[in-house]
């Protein structure tokens, strides 16, 4: 792929016809036409900075790198992370060309349009449970985004954050590389900035972006949320999750409502009670309280 011809078109909106750099162009899901000589791009994207990001974090040492395209930041710190690093390695990337999302759903990923990211770090406790760190997360998440004025945000557990019912991010949370003693933890996170009519019809949920709700720059939102959530793993690591057990109830959207859930095969029907300190979902049944780890299961809302 020409990259460098792709990003001249990227950066100056237009570049001399060539129909091999429109086809890539479109490959990308970039939305480009020809106007006699020249290619055009329609819709303006701001590319991701290093520099620009960085300045958002106040955190050392950090390790942080964008790329321009890849299979899944997730799969790509990964393969990187052959020894323990210092402090944090993140990554972004403008394209996923197979990004990944819970139970092995794709995440859908086209360039220059949403966020990408992943953030790796070290942990030497893991027995204490590392189940509720995508909890953690996810209010982080949600917290940035309310800073900036975004209403009608909730999460829902384990790791969903919906905007107005709909699903505006995910996380997903994948224990790395044993280094030593110790293990890699590789936070992902993605977060619909744009989506457009093409694909939203390869998402099988209802889903939602931030498009006409927040006009914000790229690389300062990015900034942002790695900060926050930076911070987050942080507090997590000295104290563990139940330094966010109040503000996962201020964020659950099924708080109190009946909910179902989806495990093994079968659904199970209750309350949703709020989660334990190690951010269990705790559900009310028929025959009392019932609590239920992350792994394979999914819940569904009966409003
Ligand atoms: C989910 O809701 O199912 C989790 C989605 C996580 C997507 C992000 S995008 C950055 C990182 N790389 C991946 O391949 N997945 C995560």
């Amino acid at each position: 792929m020409s990259y460098r011809k792709l990003k001249r078109l990227i950066v100056s909106g237009t570049i001399k016809y060539a129909a091999e750099i429109e086809r890539e162009a479109v490959l990308l899901g970039l939305n480009v036409r020809r106007k006699g000589s020249e290619l055009v791009l329609d819709s303006p994207i701001e590319l991701l900075d290093s520099a620009k990001i960085s300045n958002q974090i106040n955190y050392a040492p950090l390790d942080l790198e964008v790329l321009w395209t890849v299979d899944s930041t997730n799969s790509y710190l990964m393969r990187r992370l052959v020894a323990p690093p210092k402090g944090y390695v993140v990554c972004l990337a403008e394209h996923q060309e197979k990004g990944r999302g819970r139970r092995g759903r794709q995440w859908v990923s086209p360039f220059g349009r949403n966020l990408y990211i992943s953030i790796a770090r070290v942990f030497s406790q893991v027995e204490r449970g590392l189940d509720g760190l995508s909890l953690a997360v996810g209010i982080q998440l949600a917290k940035t985004l309310k800073q900036k004025k975004v209403d009608n945000l909730g999460l829902k557990w384990p790791n969903d954050l919906l905007l107005n019912n709909a699903k505006l991010a995910g996380i997903l949370v994948e224990i790395g590389p044993m280094l030593g003693p110790n293990v890699c933890v590789i936070v992902g996170i993605g977060v619909n900035l744009e989506l457009t009519k093409e694909d939203s019809l390869q998402i099988g949920q209802p889903h939602s972006d931030l498009c006409g709700v927040l006009e914000c720059s790229r690389n300062l939102l990015a900034g942002e949320i790695i900060q926050n959530v930076i911070s987050g793993i942080n507090i997590f690591s000295h104290y563990g999750f139940s330094a966010f057990a109040k503000e996962w109830d201020e964020y659950n959207l099924y708080h109190d409502k009946k909910v179902l859930i989806h495990i093994a095969g079968s659904v199970v029907t209750g309350i949703d009670a709020g989660v334990d300190e190690l951010g269990n979902l705790l559900l009310s049944t028929e025959t009392g309280i019932k609590s239920f780890n992350s792994g394979e299961i999914s819940l569904r809302g009966e409003f």
